[in-house]
C-alpha cells in the first residue's frame, strides 16, 4: 500500500450527525523507535507490547456544517473541561491528515477525552490519545463510506495515528505490534503498525508491566526534541542498524521463550535510547537518581533470586518493570518491598500486555 491508497475516492453518503467512541491503550516498545524522517517515517523498525490498563477514552459527536469551514471546527474537552492547551496539537494533527480525511472540513466535532491514568504521572498519553482519536475519525469515515473492509479500516486508523504521534500507530491492536520496514518481518511497513504474526511463546502472552512513577512531572524533553536530536547524532546510523539487528534477534527469542536473551535485548534497547540522549548535541540525562537505584535493585534481585524480571524505559525517568505471569507473586513482593520507595509518592501502575483498542457504544 502507499499513502495514496488512503485518500478516499468513492462518493460518500450524507450523514447529518452522529457519535462514536473508542478506548485505546498505551504501548511499551521493546525495540525503540527514536529518530524519524520527513512525514513521520521511522528511522528504524520497532516492536512493542500493547498495554491494557493505561488507556485513553475518546468520544466524538459530529455535526454537518452548512458549508465547508476554512479551518477546523471543533471543541475539545479533557476530563470534562475545555483544555485550550491541547487545541494546537489537534489542529496540527487535523492539518496533517486532512488530505486523507477531507470530511474534516465539513463537520463540527465535539471531542471528549479522558485517561485511565493520572494526567501528571509522567506517562505520555500521546500513543493512547492519538490512536483513540484516529479510530474515532475512522469510525466516522466508515459511516460516510459504507462497505469499508476491516483490514483497510485498521490500517488507515494506524496510518492516521502515526501522523499524530509515531508510536501511536502501535497501540490499536495487540499483543505485539511492529512498525517500520524490517527484512525479516513479512508485510512490515513504515506507513502503519501491524500485529506481529510470527510464533510467540505462551510465556509472553500474559506478561506484566508495572510502571514505577519515579518522576510525575512534565516530560523534560519532548519527543519532537528527542527525534530532532537523533538527526545530526554521530551514532545515528549505527543505532538504526542495531535496531534492525535487535528486532531480528527478538524473533527467535519470542518463539522460544528464552527470557535470558529477551532481557538482554530489552534492557540494552532501553539504555541505548538514553545513551543516545546523553551523547547528543544538545545532551540530556533523562534518568533520575531513583531510576538508577531501581535498575541496580532489579539487577541485584535477579542475581540473587534467579528471577526473570527486567526493565525498560521510555524517554523519561519512569521505569517499566517487565515479568512473566509465573513470577507475579515474587516480583510483586519485590516491587512493594524494595522499589516502591523510589517512586514519587510511592506511586506505581500495574499494567499488563493487552489486545488493543475497543469500540465503545
Ligand atoms: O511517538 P513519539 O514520537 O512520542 O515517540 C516515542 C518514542 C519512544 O516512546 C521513546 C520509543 C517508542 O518506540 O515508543
Amino acid at each position: 500500500m502507499t499513502e495514496k491508497d488512503f485518500i478516499p475516492s468513492n462518493p460518500k453518503v450524507l450523514i447529518a450527525t452522529g457519535k462514536v467512541a473508542y478506548k485505546s491503550p498505551s504501548n511499551i516498545a521493546l525495540v525503540k523507535y527514536w529518530g524519524k524522517r520527513e512525514g513521520q517515517i521511522p528511522a528504524n523498525p520497532s516492536i512493542s507490547f500493547t498495554l491494557s490498563a493505561c488507556a485513553t477514552t475518546t468520544k466524538i459527536q459530529f455535526k454537518k456544517l452548512d458549508g465547508p469551514s476554512p479551518g477546523f471546527a471543533f471543541d475539545f474537552l479533557f476530563e470534562g473541561s475545555p483544555k485550550p492547551s491541547f487545541r494546537p496539537k489537534i489542529e496540527t494533527f487535523f492539518k496533517r491528515i486532512s488530505s486523507y480525511c477531507p470530511f474534516l472540513k465539513e463537520y463540527h466535532f465535539t471531542i471528549e477525552t479522558s485517561n485511565s491514568f493520572p494526567h501528571s504521572s509522567g506517562i505520555a498519553s500521546s500513543a493512547s490519545g492519538m490512536s483513540a482519536l484516529a479510530l474515532c475519525l475512522m469510525e466516522i469515515e466508515r459511516m460516510l463510506y459504507p462497505g469499508m473492509d476491516d483490514d483497510f479500516f485498521i490500517k488507515k486508523a494506524s496510518f492516521l495515528a502515526r501522523l499524530g504521534s509515531g508510536s501511536a500507530c502501535r497501540s490499536l491492536e495487540g499483543p505485539l505490534v511492529t512498525w517500520g520496514v524490517h527484512e525479516e518481518i513479512l508485510d512490515s511497513t513504515d506507513l502503519y503498525g501491524i500485529p506481529y504474526k510470527e510464533e510467540v511463546h505462551p510465556i509472553f502472552k500474559n506478561y506484566h508491566d508495572t510502571i514505577l512513577l519515579v518522576d510525575k512531572g512534565q516530560k523534560q524533553v519532548s519527543s519532537t526534541v528527542g527525534h530532532d536530536l537523533v538527526k545530526g547524532h554521530p551514532f545515528a546510523e549505527q543505532r538504526f542498524q542495531q535496531a534492525h539487528r535487535n528486532l531480528g534477534r527478538l524473533k527467535p527469542i519470542l518463539k522460544s521463550g528464552s527470557l535470558e536473551e529477551f532481557i538482554q535485548v530489552v534492557e540494552s534497547e532501553a539504555l541505548t535510547l538514553h545513551a543516545i540522549m546523553m551523547t547528543g548535541d544538545p545532551y540530556f540525562v533523562l534518568m533520575k537518581p531513583n531510576t538508577l537505584e531501581i535498575i541496580n535493585r532489579i539487577w541485584a534481585f535477579r542475581e540473587e533470586s534467579g528471577s526473570h524480571v527486567c526493565f525498560t524505559l521510555d524517554a523519561g525517568a519512569n521505569v517499566h518493570v517487565l515479568y512473566p505471569e509465573t513470577e507475579k507473586e515474587k516480583v510483586n513482593q519485590f516491587i512493594v518491598n524494595e522499589l516502591v520507595a523510589y517512586c514519587e509518592n510511592q506511586q506505581y501502575i500495574c499494567d499488563r500486555i493487552g489486545q488493543g483498542a475497543v469500540k465503545l457504544n
